[in-house]
């Protein structure tokens, strides 16, 4: 069963297709689809509801997005919403290696390191219908890098129960407790009536 997927990131996908392997997973780029919808909501749900929105508009398909981000305790929940362009002055988006670089000296000297990575999962079928989970994902800021697997923020947070950072984790160990397998999982059993439901 195909499924509409509203990112570019092909790290994403490869973790919701690991996910929900009943599903072909669909990014717009595979089919040429021009999206690059105006992420300007206040919160996670606002900016994952906007990208489904789009992205049904578009092919009007159900579509799912998933907005996600790091949240820093003592940075009053920053990054959060604007994790992707963190650091970036022009509009030019860091890379990952440059923008952990980036919170890690905001953080130096910092006793507080806790933080939590958050995702919110939106399925979009029409007007006035969708699904929606947020889950999270508790954890330390480390003080350097650690661990070569994921993307993004992974090499900076280390999982106590773990005693490892996310990065060091396999794709299969990350999923099991990460704030996306906990969405997605949450949805995996009512995609399927959903697609049913709304599909044209
Ligand atoms: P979005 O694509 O606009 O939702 O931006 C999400 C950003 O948050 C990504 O570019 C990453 O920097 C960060 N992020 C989200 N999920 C993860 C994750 O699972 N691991 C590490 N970083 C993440």
């Amino acid at each position: 069963m195909d499924l509409y997927v509203a990112s570019g990131n092909r790290h994403k996908k490869q973790e919701i297709a690991e996910i929900l392997p009943d599903f072909n997973i669909i990014l717009p780029e595979e089919k040429n689809l021009s999206f690059n919808p105006e992420e300007n909501g206040s919160s996670f749900f606002e900016n994952a509801f906007i990208k489904a929105k789009s992205l049904y508009e578009i092919t009007n398909q159900p579509a799912l997005a998933d907005d996600s981000g790091i949240c820093v305790d003592a940075l009053d929940g920053e990054p959060g919403i604007f994790s992707a362009r963190f650091g970036s002055e022009n509009g030019e988006k860091l890379t990952d290696a440059d923008r952990n670089n980036y919170l890690l000296r905001k953080m130096e000297g910092i006793k507080n390191r806790t933080c939590r990575f958050v995702c919110c999962i939106v399925l979009y079928g029409g007007e006035n219908r969708f699904i929606s989970v947020q889950e999270t994902l508790e954890g330390i800021l480390l003080e350097e890098a650690r661990g070569k697997n994921g993307f993004g923020y992974d090499p900076l947070v280390f999982l106590p129960g773990k005693g490892k950072s996310v990065a060091e984790l396999s794709g299969e160990e990350k999923n099991l407790l990460s704030h996306r397998g906990k969405a997605v999982r949450a949805l995996a059993s009512i995609i399927p009536g959903f697609l049913a439901k709304n599909t044209p």
